[in-house]
């Protein structure tokens, strides 16, 4: 671990008076985390909040209110970057209204850039890269001490100890796999998450069954190569004949009284196996969704990426997951305009996109990221071609996924309550086991509402892109699409 420490010409925030287990609310400083990026930052976020709640911090209300403002950046594109400077840019200025005010820069963007950070806003306290997150207690005394600190060094992750504060009470984020090993051209995520590190299967299964006492009835398992799962831990068993991998950890958690729904993220094609798809669909409580990115839907392409695997395998896995699991909703990622990609190898990606159905698909322009051999490549498009095939592809995109979407019109769905509709009061909000969004109106009984946690019957009667709507007809059965 690299800890630089500076000598600032500031009051810091021990010169207050901050007694930080003080249960006085007037003494008790106050915090705020905004962030950025993919389900494993927000997973980390969760969890330094609950450090933070046990050091005595509670939630602001309002960002410029905060006496401890941390930031968990994403970089796997520039406009992700960029966002958080000008976020920063606010915080510093601040600052020197407010002394004590703590500015924590956290995740993919202070990994990267690590010390520069602190070179392009003085004001900061903390550069912390993602490894580091469950240090934040250590790193925040270091801070406290009079110290500007950089945690960016590589890091045996530890287990944590403290209970994440989660923004759901229903649903919870469970990492089961730090990092990645997998060297994609374009991408940014092995420089700056580290080395894959599994969890074992024991402390997962922990953190699932405080989850399970505390009322919560979904998980979905988390790594940005979930399939990598186990490779680096040792075999259980006599002789150690059962080989850890996500198949194992599935059937291992599956059982856990009170966890309804089971889902995981993100699966690479190069490692999705039939074994996996047998499991999901033996497991009850796994859910028909699989969110499995394809990059590209051309053979050069996909070999320049260097993921591994070609577009025919890929459309395998789909065909295979459809046998066993016909009503499986597929989900995925692409990247459009990579370097040299030609018009017809970008329509190659659209045939795939209109030939698999895909129920959602998150579509990126290429974006030439620091330590990436592809952003050094001569070959780059321009801004214009960018442009222009992101929209052509998000409105495919789009009509398909609405199309997906009306074949559950009239259907019933078994729906997860998690709260109410933001935008509708009247209204709840849950998902499918497919992970359809959708919407329906709260029972008018108040000895008969719905709560959140609870499972629904509802039949869908109105289908959009992104969210489908229907009535309550009852609570708890297996759904199935009609
Ligand atoms: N581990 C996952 C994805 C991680 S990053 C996988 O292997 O697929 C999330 C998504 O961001 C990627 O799937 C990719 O579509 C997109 N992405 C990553 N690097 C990018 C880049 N340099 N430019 C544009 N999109 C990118
Ligand atoms: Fe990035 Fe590839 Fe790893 Fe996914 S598998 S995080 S795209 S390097
Ligand atoms: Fe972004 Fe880091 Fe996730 S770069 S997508 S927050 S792993």
């Amino acid at each position: 671990m690299l800890v630089h420490e500076k000598n600032k010409n500031m009051i810091r925030t021990s010169q207050i008076p901050l007694e930080t287990k003080n249960t006085d609310v007037n003494l008790r400083l106050s915090y705020w985390i905004t962030t950025f990026g993919c389900q494993m930052n927000k997973a980390d976020s969760e969890r330094m909040a609950g450090i933070l709640e046990r050091m005595g911090y509670y939630a602001a209300e309002e960002e410029l209110q905060a006496d401890l403002v941390l930031y968990n950046t994403c970089t796997i594109r520039d406009n992700a970057e960029q966002k958080v400077y000008s976020y920063l840019g606010r915080q510093a200025r601040r600052k020197h209204q407010l002394p004590h005010l703590k500015i924590i820069v956290a995740g993919c963007v202070a990994q990267q850039e690590g010390e520069s950070l602190l070179r392009r806003v003085p004001e900061l306290d903390l550069v912390m890269g993602p490894q580091h997150a469950n240090r934040l207690e250590t790193l925040l005394t270091q801070v406290d001490n009079g110290q500007q600190v950089v945690a960016t060094g590589d890091h045996h992750i530890m287990e944590d100890i403290t209970t994440a504060r989660r923004d759901s009470k229903i649903c919870g984020w469970v990492n089961v796999i730090y990092g990645c090993n997998e060297r994609c051209t374009y991408c940014v995520v092995p420089s700056v998450r580290g080395k894959e590190q599994s969890r074992t299967p024991d402390s997962i299964k922990n953190e699932i069954n405080k989850l399970s006492d505390s009322g919560y009835k979904e998980v979905t398992l988390l790594g940005q190569n979930i399939d990598a799962y186990g490779r680096d831990l040792e075999s259980q068993g006599d002789g150690g004949s059962s080989k850890i991998n996500l198949s194992y950890l599935l059937n291992y958690i599956h059982d856990i009284k009170g966890i309804e729904r089971i889902r995981f993220a993100t699966s690479h094609p190069r490692y999705f196996t039939d074994e996996l798809i047998q499991t999901c669909s033996q497991l009850p409580k796994v859910c028909e969704h699989f969110h499995i990115p394809f990059q590209s839907g051309d053979n050069d392409i996909l070999k320049k990426m260097a993921r591994g695997y070609t577009i025919e395998q890929y459309k395998n896995i789909i065909s295979r997951i459809k046998i066993l699991i016909p009503k499986a909703s597929i989900s995925a990622d692409v990247i459009v305009a990579f370097p040299g990609e030609t018009e017809s190898q970008f329509e190659n990606t659209l045939s795939t996109v209109e030939e698999i159905e895909f129920d959602q698909v998150n579509t990126a322009a290429y974006s030439p990221r620091p330590n990436t051999p592809a952003a050094n490549w001569p070959n780059q498009l321009s801004e214009e071609t960018k442009v222009g095939r992101l929209k052509q592809i998000n409105s495919l995109v789009e009509k398909i996924a609405r199309k997906r979407n009306n074949y559950y019109l009239h259907s019933t769905q078994e729906i997860l309550v998690e709260g109410k509709n933001k935008k509708n009061n009247l209204q709840l909000m849950g998902r499918t086991r497919t992970n359809k969004l959708t919407f329906f109106n709260q029972s008018q009984n108040p000895r008969s509402q719905y709560q959140p946690g609870d499972i629904v019957k509802v039949k869908i009667n109105e289908a959009r892109g992104f969210s489908l709507t229907g009535e309550a007809v009852g609570s708890g059965f297996i759904s199935l699409i009609n």
